[in-house]
């Protein structure tokens, strides 16, 4: 399986694969403190959730070398505030605040401030390396769930460009193929951004994966004629009850496949995994602007005086879920009690 970088530590800078050029232009960013981290993630130039954790803690990294703080008190003071600046950026997935939670809890104030410096970078290192062998162990437990000939469909972009470089749910769709079946994936356009066009078919097209094309406007059609055998999509957040808060339009992916009895599997790691949330209720909903539903490439679709409401995540009930596909290996219903066993 290849290994494509949306990006590239080279301590102490964050080269970031700037992701809204994709398909057409590859060309990077290079972010040297958490300030332009924080920009890269609000304007999309990198995302999906594991990844814009990984990149979260480059930034404190980086941050904690610029740091000219003599006392460790003040400069454990000064990476919170740092750390705050990165969560407000997106607050659906829930790796972000895992991601800077983890690198905070490393800070001990009876250690010198070089200490903390450098506990900052292996633990950053630390996460991405992690990060890329759960994408590995989340693929080759995927795999076993997706039959020879099989059709499957994804929604938004689970992939290398949204985690350290395999993805989830791509990646248990990049193990089938390495294993020899032979797969075709159906790839939601997913409006109004559109990771699947721009995103999923670019990785799959990288990949030589057979791929088509949808808009999100055609699942229900396909899956009505017997097309699509299985549904797999990556999460922002899973609640503790199982409930996923992913890419706008899984929930109605979902309720689809159940209509149509085709299996719906949720692909993702550990630092997505939310226990302290009961229930999907619980998830915050990023609102983008209207101006992206409005306009496609600069370009506006819809009459001026027209408002636009672009919710960027919605939350699929776990009992629309049949699996979640985990590094620690496939749970299936009841999720409650399975995932605080796994992930207690
Ligand atoms: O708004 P995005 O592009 O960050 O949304 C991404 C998704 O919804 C992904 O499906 C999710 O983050 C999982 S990525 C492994």
């Amino acid at each position: 399986m290849k290994t494509l970088s949306p990006i590239r530590w080279r301590r102490f800078r964050l080269d970031v694969l700037d992701q809204t050029l994709l398909p057409f232009r590859k060309k990077s960013i290079a972010c040297r403190n958490g300030p332009q981290v924080a920009a890269a993630i609000k304007d999309m130039k990198l995302r999906g959730a594991p990844l814009i954790g990984i990149a979260a803690a480059f930034a404190l990294a980086m941050d904690a070398r610029r740091s000219r703080a003599v006392r460790s008190s003040d400069f454990i003071e000064e990476m919170r505030r740092s750390g705050d600046s990165l969560v407000k950026t997106r607050p659906t997935a829930v790796n972000l605040k895992w991601a800077v939670d983890r690198m905070l809890g490393t800070l001990d104030p009876g250690a010198s401030v070089a200490d903390l410096k450098t506990r900052f970078v292996v633990e950053a290192e630390k996460i991405y390396a992690e990060d890329l062998k759960n994408n590995r162990l989340i693929g080759r437990n995927g795999a076993k769930l997706i039959k020879n000939g099989a059709n499957v469909l994804t929604h938004c972009n689970a992939g290398a460009l949204a985690t350290a470089g395999l993805g989830t749910a791509l990646a248990v769709l990049r193990a089938a193929h390495a294993e020899g079946k032979k797969i075709q994936v159906y790839v939601d356009e997913t409006r109004p951004y559109l990771q699947g066009a721009r995103l999923t078919a670019f990785e799959m097209a990288e990949e030589g994966i057979p791929h088509v094309l949808i808009t999100d406007s055609m699942a229900g059609h396909f899956m009505s004629k017997g097309d699509i055998d299985a549904v797999i999509v990556g999460a922002d957040r899973i609640a503790a009850n199982g409930d996923t808060a992913n890419k706008i339009g899984t929930y109605s992916l979902a309720v689809l496949a159940r209509a149509h009895g085709i299996p719906f599997y949720v692909a993702a790691p550990a630092s997505t995994i939310d226990l302290r949330l009961p229930s999907g209720a619980g998830i915050p909903i990023e609102m983008r602007s209207g101006d992206e539903v409005k306009f496609i490439f600069g370009k506006a679709i819809a009459p001026k005086e027209t408002k636009a409401l672009h919710p960027a995540f919605d939350v699929t009930p776990a009992n629309f879920i049949t699996a979640l596909i985990t590094e620690k290996g496939v749970i299936r219903p009841p999720f409650g009690p399975r995932l605080r066993k796994s992930f207690l």
